[in-house]
């Protein structure tokens, strides 16, 4: 296959991209993502300051483009994301306890209802471990430690047919504490039924040449807790290409890795651009690391 799309759907995965609504004006932009992903994250329009700026009142536009844009083009969307200690509207920021608690269902069920039936995945709950393994002290953290199996529990009643996934970033090296603390939280899931589908590995490297310790090990790991496991923000500095290929294989060697997304199109779109991490350089062109990926598929 020619496409970065193509050739993950031969072996029935998905390759994806984050795709910001303030470029969809930019042709090069939307020709490269149409012509190479078959699955698109909203880079920030779906976190909770961009869907619900007041309590209350939710905003979906800017959401809503980047779905429509995907749809009509036949390109899966994944959802991201519903409960974050990051990226909450101001008035969220400032309530704790019971208050906070019932926002988050509130926020959950009223973003869930808007987009029901319509996305592959939501990431319901993200970053919420410290790198030792234990839980990230944020407002959530402060209602209680059940909040993420509520936020999963609210997640699945409000629209049964997405998968439903936890995700971070440095949770890709199975000897890392934080790996471990999120692997027990899921096996625990697992074990009372708390509903949960899939987990994904944020995947932002820094490069050199190899992969972080036993990464593949890190995902049949997962996946044998009885979820799948997706690579979901891949950059890597400067496109290490063995470190793309690698990852790309490690995915490839997993039956339940079912898909990579990319966190940008090009350098020039990157939350990093500075560490030019991703396959298309500013001018659109395809570097190194896209054809070792594309070869890793
Ligand atoms: C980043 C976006 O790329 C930036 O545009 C924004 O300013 C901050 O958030 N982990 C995540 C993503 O889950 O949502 C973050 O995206 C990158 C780190």
């Amino acid at each position: 296959a020619s496409t970065l799309g193509a050739a993950a759907a031969q072996s029935g995965r998905y390759f994806g991209t984050a795709i910001a609504a303030s470029r969809l004006g930019d042709s090069t932009y939307t020709s490269i993502s149409a012509r190479e992903f078959n699955m698109v994250t909203a880079e920030n329009e779906m976190k909770p300051d961009a869907t619900q700026p007041n309590r209350g009142q939710f905003s979906f536009s800017a959401g809503d483009q980047i779905y429509n844009w995907a749809n009509q083009r036949g390109i899966k969307v994944r959802g991201h994301t519903l409960a974050w200690h990051s990226q909450q509207p101001g008035w969220m920021q400032s309530l704790n306890g019971s208050n906070l608690r019932q926002a988050m269902i509130d926020h959950i069920n009223g973003v869930m209802a808007h987009y029901k039936g319509k996305l592959a995945a939501w990431d319901v709950v993200n970053e919420a471990f410290n790198e030792d393994g234990s839980r990230r002290s944020s407002n959530l953290q402060g209602t209680g430690n059940d909040w993420i199996e509520v936020a999963f529990r609210t997640a699945r009643a409000a629209d049964p047919s997405t998968k439903l996934c936890y995700n971070d970033y440095n949770i890709e090296n199975w000897s890392y504490g934080k790996t471990q603390g999120v692997y027990r939280m899921i096996q625990d899931f697992k074990s009372r039924g708390v509903p949960i589908d899939c987990v994904g590995l944020q995947t932002h490297f820094t490069g050199g040449s190899s992969l972080p310790g036993n990464f593949q090990t890190t995902l049949s790991s997962f996946a044998a807790l009885g979820v799948d496991v997706a690579l979901t923000e891949v950059d890597v500095t400067n496109a290490s290409t063995s470190q793309y290929a690698g990852l790309t294989q490690a995915c490839m060697n997993v039956a339940r890795c079912i898909g990579i997304t990319v966190w940008g199109v090009r350098d020039s779109d990157s939350w990093r651009s500075s560490e030019s991490p991703l396959l298309f350089n500013s001018g659109g062109g395809a570097k190194s690391a896209y054809t070792s990926v594309l070869n890793a598929l």
